[in-house]
């Protein structure tokens, strides 16, 4: 893994730790309605506490794109924080211009836990202005990186700050590299991966960098149709990137010249039209008619996925092989998620999802519990698939703690 300091490399006795995560979950009237982000990241704050420091929480929530919107505020998160750590934690309103983070910080005592307003009000977060990040890393006295959702993002909260402070990982952001480098770095194989959802043109170097790393490739959700038109399948009214056929065709030329498998539908499920309780039916892709949209991958391809699955000792799993918040249209997701799960607690699988829809549909599914491990990222999780060093980590890496 990657050479950086974690927590443990710090005396946190009567120091101010600087932790940025990523609160930015679903709410609904105010309340969380999955607090995963929040469950994964107590082990790291109840550390510091335990180890004397006064732990100062930065996050980012939304795009008020740097100015101060109410119904963006990080607010709701300070209960649901507390509920999650059984301690009090104090909100801090400001709008980073005020004083009030400082005047906050300067009272901080061993053990105190503060939640900071939303990072974004500020203009200077995002455009990762050197003055903002500055003025935040005069709040603490090191900063915890246990953001790895947000690490993609080179903002002066996740990556600016650092240049000021010794930077370290928190426990989060340890374990979610930690499983992606055995996805993807030091993988067991044969590696599998699965490539959903909707648009080719999103995950064109997602593929690119997969076609590389995997043994073999599956490909569903609707981005699939554009491989099915490539091979000159009819495929209806099923959306289709008709300007990405090429670069299909070229995929799938790549894949055969290297050796690579890549597996395709063999059969769908379609309907004439995407809504609950319509008619639908199984359709082998010879029987896909005109007024067809191909809306999930059938019961043979699924048989064929679990047979690559059965074949791999690793998985990465990103994106649904069908429409799967309408039923019928989860079942390829759910029965090909449920045969990875018991593969895995069979202990002859390590199965990694994430990004995105992914972990909707997984939960949707009721098997992510079920997977070796489920990241909690969308566009981080997809940047590292493609390959893409993330600003927030390459930081802890550069500063290796030699600021301290
Ligand atoms: C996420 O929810 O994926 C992260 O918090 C990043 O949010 P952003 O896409 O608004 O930067
Ligand atoms: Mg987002």
């Amino acid at each position: 893994m990657a050479r950086f300091e974690t927590i443990d490399s710090v005396d946190w006795q009567n120091k101010r730790a600087l932790l940025r995560l990523d609160l930015n979950v679903p709410l609904e009237n105010g309340r969380v309605r999955d607090a995963t982000r929040i469950e994964r990241v107590v082990p790291t704050i109840k550390e510091l506490m335990e180890k004397g420091a006064a732990v100062l929480i930065l996050s980012h929530f939304d795009r008020p794109k740097g100015k101060v919107v109410a119904e963006m505020s990080l607010k709701p998160l300070a209960p649901a924080l507390a509920d999650a750590l059984g301690v009090d934690v104090r909100f801090v309103a400001t709008d980073w211009r005020d004083g009030a983070p400082q005047q906050a910080a300067a009272a901080a005592k061993p053990g105190d836990v503060i939640l900071f307003e939303n990072t974004r009000f500020h203009p200077g977060e995002e455009s990762n202005d050197p003055a903002f990040a500055r003025e935040l890393a005069r709040l603490g006295n090191v900063f915890v990186n246990d953001a790895f959702s947000a690490s993609h993002r080179a903002h002066a909260s996740t990556e600016g700050v650092a240049h000021f402070l010794p930077a370290v990982a928190g426990r989060a952001l340890e374990l979610e590299l930690k499983a992606l480098s055995r996805a993807l770095t030091h993988p067991r194989r044969p590696l599998a991966a699965v490539v959903g959802g909707a648009k080719v043109s999103t995950k064109l170097d997602l593929l690119a960098n997969l076609l590389d790393l995997t043994d073999t490739l599956i490909i569903g959700g609707a981005m699939a149709n554009t491989f099915l038109v490539a091979k000159g399948q009819p495929v209806g009214r099923s959306l289709v990137e008709r300007d990405l056929v090429d670069t299909a065709r070229g995929i799938m030329r790549q894949a055969e010249v290297r050796g690579k498998e890549l597996v395709l539908p063999i059969d769908a499920v379609v309907a004439p039209e995407l809504k609950a309780g319509v008619d639908s039916r199984v359709a082998s892709l010879a029987e896909v008619g005109p007024p067809d949209m191909i809306l999930d991958v059938g019961p043979e391809t699924v048989e064929v996925i679990k047979r690559a699955f059965d074949r791999a000792l690793t998985l990465v799993w990103n994106g649904p092989l069908g429409a799967f918040e309408i039923p019928p249209f989860d079942a390829g997701t759910r029965a090909a998620a449920m045969h990875a799960g018991a593969l895995t607690r069979a202990g002859s699988l390590v199965s990694i999802a994430g990004g995105g829809d992914t972990v909707a549909a997984l939960n949707a599914a009721d098997v992510a519990h079920a997977f070796t491990f489920v990241s909690t990222a969308g566009g981080a999780f997809l940047e590292w698939l493609e390959g893409k060093p993330l600003p927030g980590i390459k930081i802890l890496e550069s500063t290796n703690g030699a600021k301290q």
